[in-house]
């Protein structure tokens, strides 16, 4: 039967449509952080960070069919329920990022945050991390720098070396990587400006998330941003994955750092799988760009996509999913920083709230990445019923986001099947 099922996908989607598992999985229904398959398994859900909120909440389900079936129209009409999600929106941010432009992916928001410091600055160049991905529109593929054929030998774009403190170039050491990555960036601005490009803006995943989730050098986005404010560029936070509580103590990751963005995107989460996705901006960067690029998004914004971003924001905030993210966070953490302890095959665990990274290495000495163990991890995970993925430049660091529901409970099972994992696997 499942063979069938992918005749028909590779007949009708084609052969490279992305497919997660050797052995594909027909997934049939989610509750909370769980997934059934067609043959009636549950699995446990490590990986899903879209319905954040946890699969199915019927609180969203409620807010989604209840708008749905009053109203659904394009955002050229007055409605209150748009104005009422944005105010509450724009609330959980800098008082500066006080205007929203609502798009239907993550992709568009980048696209438009581009078109936006593009035209504010009246620069073209862009600065971006090698490894990063942003999403999938022309522009947006420009900065995929190193594995997107749009990125070739593209003008407007240069990619840095994303700031890794475990992995680092070699010359360079823990005590000198801040230094060594924000020169990367100085070098990107000479290298734009003298392309006659300008410097419009960098654009980060404040977590580095698609880099393979890093623990950037403390100061680095600081002193960054502000070698490209010095520029005239401004700074673009990419918040699809890193936003809406996932990281804890913070609703959006990059208010880790003292630098706030001129624009955030966001996406993902927003609508717990609806898709609602938007950017958040200044609002002199907001009026004036609007009042001259037209900017209409038939589907972005319509009430039932607000009547469920705002149900999520209800969600995230009545049920304590922050405080979750931080205390389950930290409780996973300990309990791979022991597996760690007995497995030689991890050589780095890295933790924000929800949002795990565990980087596993063939030789301690070299630190050598092992992407054969990774990819072995994850398929016997899951025949194990735990969905998990990998990520990163050698795609060897395991990729664990869950939805916020996840509690200790659901991190002892993660940690018992892991742990079996590596330790059958793991050669002395
Ligand atoms: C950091 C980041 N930004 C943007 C995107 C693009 O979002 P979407 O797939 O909704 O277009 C992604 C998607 O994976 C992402 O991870």
């Amino acid at each position: 039967m499942a063979g069938e099922l992918l005749q028909r996908r590779h007949r009708l989607l084609g052969q490279h449509a992305p497919l997660f598992y050797e052995e594909p999985l027909e997934i049939v229904s989610g509750e909370g952080v769980w997934l059934t398959s067609a043959d009636g398994r549950r699995y446990l859900d490590v990986y899903n960070n879209v319905p954040s909120c946890g699969h199915c909440h019927p609180h969203i389900i409620a807010a989604l069919t209840g708008q749905a079936s009053r109203l659904n129209v394009h955002t050229r009409y007055l409605h209150n329920t748009i104005l009422d999600y944005v105010e509450r929106l724009t609330a959980l941010f800098d008082p500066s990022l006080d205007m929203a432009m609502l798009t239907c992916s993550g992709s568009e928001a980048n696209e438009l945050a581009l078109r936006m410091v593009r035209h504010m600055t009246g620069h073209q160049g862009i600065i971006v991390t090698d490894g990063a991905y942003h999403g999938n529109t022309e522009a947006v593929a420009e900065l995929g720098t190193g594995f997107m054929p749009e990125a070739e030998g593209c003008q407007r774009v240069v990619g840095i070396p994303a700031p890794d403190s475990y992995r680092l170039p070699p010359g360079v050491t823990t005590e000198t990587a801040e230094d060594y990555y924000v020169a990367q960036v100085e070098s990107a601005i000479e290298t734009l400006q003298s392309r006659g490009m300008g410097v419009a803006g960098i654009l980060l995943c404040p977590e580095f998330a698609n880099e393979g989730l890093l623990n950037a050098p403390e100061g680095f986005i600081d002193r960054a941003v502000a070698a490209v404010r010095a520029a005239g560029g401004l700074y673009i936070a990419d918040e699809v994955q890193g936003g809406f509580g996932r990281t804890g103590h913070h609703w959006w990751s990059h208010q880790q750092h003292e630098s706030v963005p001129d624009v955030v995107t966001l996406g993902k989460p927003m609508g717990n799988g609806h898709p609602l996705a938007g950017i958040i901006a200044r609002r002199d960067l907001v009026e004036p760009f609007s009042a001259t690029a037209m900017y209409f998004n038939t589907f972005a914004g319509n009430p039932v996509s607000c009547a469920v971003g705002m149900a999520v924001l209800d969600v995230i905030e009545q049920e304590g999913l922050m405080a979750n993210a931080v205390s389950t966070g930290a409780h996973v953490k300990a309990g791979l920083d022991k597996l760690a302890l007995a497995s030689t095959a991890i050589g780095d665990v890295r933790q924000k709230g929800l949002f795990f990274g565990v980087e596993l290495i063939s030789d301690p000495a070299t630190r050598a990445p092992d992407t054969r163990l990774a990819k072995q991890v994850v398929n016997q995970l899951k025949d194990r019923g735990v969905l998990i993925s990998s990520i990163g430049q050698h795609n060897n660091v395991l990729k664990m986001r869950p939805p916020l529901p996840f509690g200790p409970e659901h991190g002892d099972i993660l940690l018992a099947a892991l742990g079996e994992v590596l330790l059958e696997t793991d050669t002395p």
